[in-house]
């Protein structure tokens, strides 16, 4: 059923973009301005497409921008969809099988995500190296961490680290932990996500992952570290903080992605 849906949501989208694009792109909280950077914009908002919610989230607006970067065509997401919000994972997922279905090769998952790592910063952007189910969904037992091919494929994180390296980036690399949200996890949380080998923790990106590697796109996930995880700082968590940090950290998460892309599209990857 969500297969049929998400090829009449494609069919849905198809029909108003100039071009295919090859690489989505998933904009997290705060972040949904990268959108800007693509030339040439054809937007497409979720209203008209079939099957796609509404989001319901301050800081994420429901459309698609196809655009070229560097004359790669792209298509971003500004607004996703989080299972904290009532939406199934196949819900969840939709957007990610409705751009494989546009034909894309490759996907970059980013994400708005607590800091976990006590001398990291605020602003901080991680490469996602690995991710952990701390939701518990499916498992009552502590969650592993997933890493290597074909959730974390080191081709696209070398290219990552080559662009960051050349443009005088610096980045941290880490393992993502997925949290249910909606509230942000509490201070015991915290310790045992860093206790389980975590770096990050955020409500979104893994069953974005999975949904990914199961239709067969490269995937390259990048955190945007907004606020340090519960109990780390001695002041409450809010989310306008992530999305000021986020807005803050935008310009060089936009050099980053923008430099990614570039490659991407020499590379043939
Ligand atoms: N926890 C979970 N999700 C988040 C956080 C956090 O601290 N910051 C931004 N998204």
């Amino acid at each position: 059923m969500i297969l049929t849906f998400a090829e009449e949501a494609a069919a849905a989208v198809r029909t108003r973009l100039p071009g295919s694009p090859r690489v989505a792109i998933i904009l997290g909280s705060g972040l949904a301005d990268f959108a800007g950077n693509l030339a040439d914009p054809v937007t497409v908002s979720y209203g008209d497409i079939p099957h796609y919610p509404q989001p319901t989230v301050p800081g994420h607006v429901g459309r698609l921008v196809y655009g070229t970067a560097d004359g790669l065509p792209v298509i971003a997401a500004r607004g996703r969809f989080h299972y904290y919000e009532g939406h199934s994972l196949e819900t969840v997922t939709l957007p990610v099988r409705l751009f494989a279905r546009l034909g894309v090769e490759s996907i970059i998952l980013t994400n708005a995500a607590g800091c976990v790592c006590p001398g990291w910063n605020e602003g901080d952007l991680m490469l996602i190296t690995g991710h952990l189910d701390y939701t518990f969904i499916e498992s009552a037992a502590d969650p592993e961490i997933i890493s290597g091919e074909p959730y974390h494929p080191p081709q696209l994180l070398d290219l990552a680290r080559q662009v960051a390296g050349e443009n005088g980036i610096s980045i941290r690399e880490g393992v993502y932990a997925w949290c249910l949200g909606p509230a942000f996890e509490t201070p015991a949380e915290i310790r045992e996500i860093r206790a389980l080998g975590g770096h990050a923790a955020g409500m979104s990106t893994v069953p974005e992952i999975r949904a990914a590697a199961e239709e067969g796109l490269k995937v390259l996930g990048i955190s945007c570290l907004t606020n340090y995880a519960a109990g780390m700082r001695d002041q409450p968590l809010n989310h306008k903080e992530v999305l000021d940090t986020g807005r803050r950290a935008k310009d060089t998460f936009a050099r980053l992605v923008l430099g990614v892309l570039e490659r991407m599209g020499i590379e043939e990857l």
